[in-house]
This record gives C-alpha cells, sequence and structure tokens, in this order.
C-alpha cells in the first residue's frame, strides 16, 4: 500500500512534535511545523541544529544530508500554512476539548484526501474524531514515541469511523519515517499507557508513602528490571503534567478510579514542576 504523501505538517513544536517533525524531513518530506508559541518555535529550531550538528559530528549523516534536512522543514507561525499538507500530525497539549477545537478549525480548509493524525498519548480517537464531522474516516492516531528520533515504535490507533485506506496509509507513512507502526485498538491509553502509566503512578505513590528515595526507586527498576531510566526519572522525562493529563484520561475513559493520578504527582504539576521542560520536576534539571 502506498501512502501517498509529499508533504507532512507538525502542529505543535514541544518535545514530541519537533521530534515528528525532524524524522519527517529525515525521510525526505518537505515539513511545516506550527506552534502557537514563537519562543516554542525558536527553540525547536535551535534543537533541530543542534541535534543535526551531533548527527554529522557522529558520523551519522554527511553534512550535505544534515543541510537538506533543515531546508525541508518550514517553522511556520501562522496556521493557514499547513492547509495544503498530506497529513497534519498533531502533538499540542493532552487535552480533548483543546486538540478538538484546533481539528475543528482545520476541517473546513482540509477537505482533499488529507489525513488529520493526532500523537496523543491516550485520548479516545473517535472522540477526537467527532471534531473533523464527514472528515473522521481520514482521522486516526499516531503514536510516537520519546525521543521520536530514537525510539523505533509508532502506535496506530484506528477510531470507530477511521478508513481501512486512512490506516493503511499511516502504516506505510510510519515505515517510511523509519519506524515500526503497531496497531492497538481505540481504548483510553490504547496499550502503551494503559500498561506504562500505572507503573509510573505507582511509583509516586511509593514515594509518597515513604518506601524509599527517588534516586533509590528508580535505581531499583534500572537494575532489577534491566529499564533504562527509572519510572521517576523517566515521569520527568515525558512531562509531569502529559503524566497526570494521561492518568486523568484513562480513570474517566475506562470509568475506574485506580487509574486516577496520585496527589504527589498532582502537586508537583500544580506547583509547576513539569519536570526536564520547566527545568524542575521530582529532579533538579537546571543545570
Ligand atoms: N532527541 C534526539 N536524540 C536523543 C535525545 C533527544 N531528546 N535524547 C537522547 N538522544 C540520543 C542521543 O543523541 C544519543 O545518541 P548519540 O550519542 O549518538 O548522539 C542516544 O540518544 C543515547 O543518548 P545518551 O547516550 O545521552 O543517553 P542514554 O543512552 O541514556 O539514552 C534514552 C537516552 C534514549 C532517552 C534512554 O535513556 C531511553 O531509552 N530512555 C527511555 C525512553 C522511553 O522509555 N521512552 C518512552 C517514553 S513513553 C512515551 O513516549 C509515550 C507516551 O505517550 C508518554
Ligand atoms: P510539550 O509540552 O513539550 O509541547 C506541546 C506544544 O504544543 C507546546 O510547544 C505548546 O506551545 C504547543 N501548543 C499547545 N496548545 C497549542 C495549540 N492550541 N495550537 C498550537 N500549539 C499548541 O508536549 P509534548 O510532550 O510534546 O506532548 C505533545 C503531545 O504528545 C501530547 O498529546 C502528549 O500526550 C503526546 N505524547 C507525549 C509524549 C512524551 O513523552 N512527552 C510521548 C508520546 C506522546
Amino acid at each position: 500500500m502506498s501512502h501517498n504523501i509529499n508533504t507532512v505538517a507538525v502542529i505543535g513544536s514541544g518535545q514530541m512534535g519537533g521530534g515528528i517533525a525532524q524524522v519527517a524531513a529525515t525521510a525526505s518530506f518537505p515539513t511545516t511545523i506550527y506552534d502557537q508559541s514563537p519562543e516554542a518555535l525558536k527553540k525547536c529550531e535551535a534543537l533541530h541544529d543542534k541535534l543535526l550538528a551531533r548527527a554529522v559530528e557522529k558520523g551519522r549523516m554527511s553534512q550535505e544530508d544534515a543541510d537538506a534536512t533543515k531546508s525541508r522543514i518550514t517553522y511556520a507561525s501562522d496556521l493557514s500554512a499547513l492547509e495544503s499538507a498530506d497529513i497534519v500530525i498533531e502533538a499540542i497539549v493532552e487535552n480533548a476539548q483543546i486538540k478538538k477545537d484546533l481539528f475543528a478549525k482545520l476541517a473546513p480548509k482540509m477537505t482533499g484526501n488529507q489525513i488529520f493524525a493526532s500523537n496523543t498519548s491516550s485520548i479516545s480517537i473517535t472522540d477526537l474524531a467527532t471534531s473533523v464531522g464527514s472528515a473522521a474516516d481520514r482521522f486516526i492516531g499516531m503514536h510516537f514515541f520519546n525521543p521520536v528520533p530514537v525510539m523505533k515504535l509508532v502506535e496506530v490507533i484506528k477510531g470507530l469511523a477511521t478508513s481501512e485506506d486512512t490506516t493503511n496509509r499511516v502504516l506505510a507513512l510510519a515505515e517510511a519515517m523509519g519506524k515500526t507502526a503497531v496497531p492497538a485498538n481505540d481504548r483510553a491509553g490504547f496499550v502503551s499507557n494503559r500498561i506504562l502509566m500505572p507503573m509510573i503512578n505507582e511509583a509516586f505513590y511509593t514515594w509518597m508513602e515513604g518506601v524509599a528515595e527517588p534516586e533509590h526507586i528508580d535505581e531499583i527498576m534500572k537494575l532489577g528490571m534491566a529499564h533504562p531510566m527509572g519510572p521517576l526519572r523517566l515521569a520527568d522525562f515525558i512531562g509531569l503534567d502529559t503524566c497526570a493529563n494521561i492518568m486523568e484520561v484513562m480513570a474517566d475513559g475506562l470509568s475506574d478510579p485506580r487509574y486516577l493520578p496520585c496527589p504527589l504527582l498532582k502537586q508537583l504539576v500544580t506547583a509547576g514542576r513539569l519536570g526536564d521542560k520547566s527545568g524542575q520536576g521530582v529532579y533538579d534539571h537546571s543545570k
């Protein structure tokens, strides 16, 4: 099956959107990335420069390929720059209403065979697809993993109305981006976060109850389970706001309070301690 996609658009230039745009451009797709925050867009471009320079330094890419990759990325400060893309991949905050408002704005402008994809970690694709009305057959979940340039997986989630054509095109696109695509059905948290997030949440309870200090919880899980990062370090890496939002979505979507976020996790988010991206979370990342 051909993906039939020539151009890619990404919305949200945070850690996920920036990575998705970089991987798309590396795979030769002219890529436009938009963020409502000009500072976020600037930060994203600076990170692309840094990561491409590192790839050249490490011998993974020639200088010529790095320059060509960079030249394929357009940093757009206007949403209308995305309307002609063959697929738009949304990677904004993990909030159903904010995502739906965005897709509802795009839908009247994207009336061809264009695909609406969300990188949501947990929110129902069937629900998000209601925001594009009769284009729900062209709506799908395309869930990348952090850091996007490194992690091989894309979890592909079909909503109730997603067409087979849309699914096949996105499976083919993920492969063309150098990823391994694995399908999952549309239940809150899908497969990945249904299993990962309760472990992370439990690590916060373990800390809150004084069973061990964060460093020791992480050390035990790293050395004992051969995880590359302990669960609290991973939570900082993902973003504590994103972790808490995913737990809320699962508690609501699976109608089960056992998925509610740990009070300590919520407290850190309230205090603005969001992890690596804010400089402080469970750990201090300011240095
Ligand atoms: N962007 C791009 N590349 C990155 C990166 C980033 N943010 N962070 C690290 N890398 C690259 C580095 O450049 C490095 O490559 P080079 O040395 O060749 O440059 C390579 O990854 C390894 O990095 P490091 O040597 O610095 O550190 P490491 O060996 O500890 O690896 C890691 C870092 C890949 C992040 C590793 O710790 C890891 O795999 N951690 C677990 C990540 C994970 O579980 N991700 C899934 C999160 S859940 C999710 O994404 C779903 C969701 O919905 C929440
Ligand atoms: P982030 O906080 O790093 O970035 C989000 C970006 O979206 C910010 O730059 C913000 O300015 C922008 N934004 C917010 N609302 C917007 C709007 N209405 N229009 C345009 N831009 C807007 O978040 P992230 O970690 O990149 O997560 C983005 C999405 O990816 C979330 O849905 C999250 O659940 C999902 N996700 C995250 C991870 C992870 O490990 N962090 C992994 C997989 C999926």
